[in-house]
């Protein structure tokens, strides 16, 4: 089973290009579905999740053709099908998405509960709201969810809570409805205005995306065309912290600053210097600071991303002083605090809090990634720790990261890939 090997220690010096968005890409693949003719789709990040969302949609039989690592176009015009294979879309959380698609295509659905990240119970009482609210019956009795409805018409959508998940679903399913659809208590993450970017630039009619309003005319007349999805905060937050917590100077190239703005309001409050380029940021922290501690609290955007909690945590871990986190999204998400605390950070949770005492190093250990974000904050552990380390169950890193360990490696980190107890030997005399 391949793992990551790392040696704690480098400094990470040197620019990386951040990739497209996996959760702006999740929400507008499925979204082609709605669309008779060519899509091409342009930054769309090289992971798991990208190309498991691709095989469902040949499944379906879309005709799925890459045109360079990041480039495909996809046509959905002789899709056929409502049922997708359980097997793959049980895999992830996107596939959710293929409710609302396959519901705004062909006013029906069959799917399996989606899969993704286990943070807790991830109910999709909202999403099957606001099918309801659009004229979809909804039978979840059969351990399967099925969708169907007799004239897919605009309605008015409040959300109880803020969920991206059940905003893009409403989105998808509404953009061709009958008449207005109104979503209020919208998610306003940069991947729902991508999506709406999306779905207009193929002729949709969807107005407000990114606030809490979202208003949307059902057409039915979507085209083709060419749509490049925004580079991907998270990864961008990931590689900030990288540089951060290995004390490094390093330099993000194709970002959207702004959309980094609280990422980098904590980075700084906590004292690491960021200056921000017109589609860059630089991230470095000088020889004599030592991390401050902070507070805060993860939530909807314009908030602190929930998924960027673990990493942040892994830089707090070596602050003065005690922070405290909190997670206001998910139920669970602080399982890799375990893992953290084998490397000798010291963070105990209570309830949806970690309580943060900052330590002066991490010592490299064995550890496994729980989930995606969480391993790759495991890494960046790693990456700061003492000594060797090795992170198992990368799989989940590779759902959402592009060529995780060998961005790491361009700007000087020490981490290899590795199969065998032999690459592993090989390594460990390699760099010492
Ligand atoms: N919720 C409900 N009912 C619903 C839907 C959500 O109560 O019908 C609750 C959830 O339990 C949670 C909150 O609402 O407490 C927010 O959940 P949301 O629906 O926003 O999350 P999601 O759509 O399941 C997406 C991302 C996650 C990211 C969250 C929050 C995708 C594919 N997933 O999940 O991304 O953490 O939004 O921003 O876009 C990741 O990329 O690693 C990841 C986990």
């Amino acid at each position: 089973m391949e793992k990551l090997l790392v040696k704690g220690g480098n400094k990470l010096r040197g620019e990386v290009t951040i990739s497209g968005a996996k959760n702006a890409a999740v929400a507008i693949l499925p979204a082609c579905l709605l669309v008779k003719g060519n899509c091409r789709i342009e930054n769309l990040p090289d992971i798991k999740d990208v190309k498991l969302f691709l095989r469902i949609l040949e499944q379906l039989n879309a005709d799925v053709k890459y045109i360079d690592k990041n480039t495909v176009d996809i046509d959905c015009t002789n899709v056929d099908s409502y049922r997708p294979l359980g097997e793959l879309t049980r895999k992830m959380r996107g596939s959710s998405y293929l409710m609302g698609a396959l519901l705004g295509r062909f006013s029906n659905f069959i799917v399996d509960p989606p899969g993704g990240c286990d943070f807790g119970t991830r109910p999709i009482d909202q999403h099957i709201k606001a099918f309801k609210t659009l004229g979809a019956d909804i039978d979840t009795s059969k351990g399967i969810i099925e969708g169907s409805a007799e004239n897919l018409s605009g309605g008015n959508i409040f959300f109880d809570v803020i969920t991206v998940g059940a905003t893009i679903n409403a989105m998808l399913a509404a953009t061709t409805a009958n008449g207005v659809t109104v979503i209020e208590n919208a998610a306003k993450e940069p991947h729902i205005v991508d999506l709406a970017n999306f779905l207009n630039n193929m002729g949709a009619n969807i107005r407000g995306a990114g606030t809490d309003t979202i208003k949307i005319k059902g057409t039915k007349d979507l085209h083709g065309g060419t749509y490049t999805i925004i580079p991907d905060q998270i990864e961008a937050g990931t590689f900030m912290i990288a540089a951060a917590a290995t004390r490094g100077d390093v330099v993000l190239k194709n970002v959207i600053p702004r959309h980094l703005e609280i990422i980098s309001a904590k980075l700084i409050e906590a004292g690491v210097n960021i200056s921000e380029g017109e589609d860059s940021v630089r991230v470095w922290v000088n020889d004599d600071t030592k991390f401050k501690h902070i507070n805060f609290i993860a939530m909807p955007y314009p908030g602190f991303p929930t998924d960027m909690q673990p990493q942040i945590t892994v830089a707090l871990g070596l602050s003065k002083g005690t922070s405290i986190v909190t997670e206001s999204i998910f139920e669970n998400r602080f399982k890799y605090v375990d893992e953290l605390t084998r490397m000798g950070a010291n963070i105990k949770v209570e309830g949806n809090t970690a309580i943060i005492d900052g330590v002066s190093r991490y010592t490299g250990a064995n550890i496994s990634a729980p989930d995606l974000r969480a391993g790759a904050a495991l890494v960046l552990a790693a990456m700061s720790a003492e000594g060797f380390s090795t992170v198992d169950d990368i799989r989940y890193i590779e759902r959402g990261y592009e060529d995780f360990h060998l961005k790491l490696q361009g700007l000087g980190a020490q981490i290899e890939l590795i199969e065998t107890e032999r690459d592993l030997r090989k390594f460990k005399l390699k760099i010492g």
